[in-house]
């Protein structure tokens, strides 16, 4: 019997052995996170440790390359991008916690950037919906699918604040205006990251590109920018800053070089500012090779040069090109890199890996993937984020909304049955199978009885017009007909800036001819940024601006055509008439010459006007609003003080709708020139016909501000005007003081 009993108890012990988890290590022991870091820290090599600051690139499919799972058992590679599908990403951490001598898992990152599977509308329109609410959403959508293929880390939000559409990444961020751009990270953040990044449905979120990425010289992509600190702190800072206090684990630094030092250099915007002033204890990563590429910036001889210059600056991971670990052990000796530099870089990221809980649950569970993507509950999600992110920028005579019971409608233009284009420069796993065209969402939205025809017309950008005559036939013999022109995706996103802001190819012949038929005539633009369509404004009675609208682009512009969802987004950045106005934004100095006088000798064109085609703010609703009785709760404040600014918003016409109320600031006199106008608030409001409703905002000392000459933030006293409207041009105002 005892020795039954001590059998038994043999057995039970190896098969605990086998059953029971392996002990766990010393880093998963430490009791936080900081000495967790710590613990880890101590026991590694220099070449362990530079190899955290390795971020490789795998295949275009998916895939690692060949080359990682040794670099991952020997310790010398940290983080992948691109690498996905939970079956490849668990395969390679495999090798990280079994194989390798210290058990740190890999870091998956990827650009998921508006949508992993489900795609989105590019950024640009979701802050065209001035709901940042919906950002949250759509994001945390993408979060959940791109987690369930084991990706970890999101490459967003791009927050680069952009004022010049010919810089092709404007599609990529909120536009032009901080006050807007911060509301948009702070909500991209918190749906990337939720409160716990580590959580199984969340992953790590990245804000890029720090800094000034967007001000780019010509709007030529990469290109250099010279601008002063004022605004570098006033206007590309804010979203950052905004990404920042929302918890934002990573920041990417840019391609650009910031007034002679290349951002991925740049000791004042990595270390002073993200550092010193604003406490950012998550880790930088360059953007693609830009560590490297401070050899073309000229400053930096070789990769040694480039690899002491980024992480004596601030980039603590390299991504894609391999001057740190190359060179680091060289530059250690020669004391050109401090140990305390290189061992901080590792911190940071082993910090954030401990965070994500990538430690505890390296791996992804392989089952969940196929069912966790395209969740009917996201599809429907993507074509309620797009319809409310359309902009409708003209209808004359109530052309649109169109009957579903017409006889007849010409669907047109290369736009229209196009499946790639709405998905976006930056796509993710975005399927073109799983876009709705506008031809289908048209289709699936008329009644039984209407014929609804399509014709091409012509390419985006090609030059034939051999498909005009089918068009035009083809809207002589309908109703109505509905244009789809704008850019395909190529012309969007990175590398795709443009010198003329024209409809490529024949695309605006094509509308001419077809307005010309006499029919009433409708276009819908898809593009990636703001288009120079003065002649289809002055021209055409009705245009809808549906933006890059992702997956459900074809649903949610029937929706809106055929007026089961009324319009009420408005246009995150100025619309130029022409290239030539281009900067143009409406957060500008007054200057001594004031464009407004009725004098030669002031700031404006000889041979245009001098105001956009469209403002910032912009948009139009089946109904009409009015927006009165401007209201303060008291004429004067201090300086720290809080100010209620209110109005009174109605639904004047006959259907429920959503205004965009929208609240600027001017201060009149300060110690430096100030905008004309800067947002301060704005609030998206539903309202049935005749409904009203009192819309408040609260005014105090972090509206009221600015960096002064000695570059430190103030308030000064003196008078203010406040306007409210909605769009940044037809506003009520009133006046108020700020005391000492
Ligand atoms: C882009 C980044 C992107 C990175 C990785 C770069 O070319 O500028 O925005 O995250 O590639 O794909």
């Amino acid at each position: 019997m005892k020795r039954h009993i001590r059998l038994a108890v043999l057995l039970l012990f190896l098969l605990s052995s086998f059953l029971l988890p392996t002990p766990p290590t010393l880093s998963q022991r430490a009791p936080n996170v900081e000495q967790r870091v710590n613990a880890l820290l101590a026991q590694m090599t220099l070449e362990e440790k530079l190899g955290q600051l390795q971020q490789l690139d795998g295949e275009g499919n998916g895939n690692f390359r060949p080359e990682h799972p040794d670099l991952v058992r020997k310790g010398l590679l940290g983080s992948t991008l691109g690498v996905r599908g939970a079956q490849r990403t668990n395969q390679l951490q495999r090798v990280a916690m079994t194989e390798s001598r210290l058990k740190i898992p890999v870091l998956f990152g990827f650009d998921v950037i508006h949508g992993y599977r489900t795609i989105f509308p590019i950024p640009l329109a979701e802050a065209s919906s001035f709901d940042p609410s919906l950002a949250e959403r759509s994001a945390a959508v993408a979060a959940q699918e791109a987690n369930n293929v084991g990706l970890r880390w999101t490459f967003a939000p791009m927050v680069d604040i952009a004022r010049d559409p010919r810089w092709g990444r404007i599609t990529e961020g909120a536009g032009e205006d901080p006050f807007l751009g911060a509301a948009f990270a702070r909500a991209r953040v918190r749906g990337f990251q939720g409160d716990n990044y580590g959580a199984p449905d969340k992953v790590l979120a990245c804000a890029k590109h720090w800094v000034a990425y967007g001000d780019a010289e010509g709007g030529r992509d990469y290109d250099t920018t010279d601008l002063s600190e004022n605004t570098l702190r006033e206007i590309y800072f804010p979203p950052f800053k905004a990404a920042v206090d929302a918890g934002v684990g990573t920041l990417m630094s840019s391609f650009n070089a910031i007034n002679g030092v290349p951002a991925s250099a740049n000791a004042f915007t990595l270390t002073k500012v993200l550092r010193q002033e604003w406490k950012f204890d998550g880790f930088v990563v360059s953007d693609y090779t830009s560590v490297r590429e401070l050899i073309n910036h000229g400053i930096a001889a070789n990769e040694e040069d480039a690899a002491a210059a980024a992480l004596n600056a601030g980039v603590d991971m390299e991504m894609v090109s391999r001057s740190y670990n190359m060179f680091g052990p060289k530059l250690l000796q020669q004391k050109r890199l401090s140990q305390a530099t290189i061992d901080e870089a590792v911190r940071r990221i082993l910090r954030i890996k401990f965070r994500l809980g990538l430690f505890d649950r390296p791996y992804t569970e392989e089952a969940r993937e196929p069912n966790a993507l395209l969740r009917p509950e996201s599809i429907r999600l993507a074509r309620e984020i797009a319809g409310r992110s359309m902009v409708l920028l003209k209808n004359d005579r109530e052309t649109l909304p169109l009957n579903k019971n017409l006889s007849s409608i010409a669907v047109i233009g290369p736009l229209a049955d196009e499946r790639r284009a709405p998905l976006g420069w930056w796509a993710g796993d975005g399927k073109e199978e799983n876009t709705v065209t506008p031809l289908a969402g048209i289709k699936a939205k008329v009644s039984a009885q209407t014929k609804v025809v399509y014709a091409k017309g012509c390419e985006i950008q090609g030059d034939s017009t051999a498909g005009f005559q089918e068009a035009v036939n083809l809207a002589k013999a309908s109703d109505v007909a509905v244009v789809f022109v704008g850019e395909s995706h190529e012309w969007a996103g990175e590398a795709a800036s443009r010198s003329t802001l024209e409809l490529p190819g024949r695309q605006m012949e094509l509308v001419q001819a077809i307005q010309a038929t006499g029919k009433p005539t409708i276009v819908v633009l898809v593009n990636g940024r703001p288009l120079s369509i003065g002649w289809i404004v002055n021209n055409v009675p009705s245009i809808l601006e549906s933006w890059m609208g992702g997956s459900e682009s074809g649903n949610a512009i029937a929706d809106i055509l055929f007026g089961d969802v009324n319009p009420g987004a408005k246009l995150p950045v100025t619309y130029p008439r022409t290239v030539g106005q281009v900067p143009i934004y409406y957060n500008h100095m007054n200057t001594g010459r004031p464009p407004e006088a009725e004098n030669r000798y002031t700031s404006k064109y000889i041979d245009s006007p001098w105001t956009p085609l469209f403002p910032f703010g912009y948009g139009l609703s089946y109904t009409t609003f009015k927006i009165s009785n401007l209201q303060l709760s008291a004429p004067r404040i201090a300086a720290n003080g809080k100010l209620t600014v209110s109005v009174e918003v109605e639904n004047t016409g006959k259907r429920a709708g959503d205004e965009v109320v929208q609240l600027y600031i001017r201060d009149l006199v300060a110690t430096m020139t100030r905008p004309v106008k800067e947002l301060k608030g704005f609030q998206r409001v539903s309202l049935q016909p005749g409904e009203k409703r009192r819309v408040e905002f609260a005014l105090s000392h972090e509206h009221l501000g600015f960096w002064n000459r000695e570059m430190r933030y103030v308030v000064e006293p003196g008078e203010f005007r406040v306007m409210v409207g909605a769009n940044s041009v037809d506003t009520i105002e009133a006046k108020f003081e700020v005391t000492n």
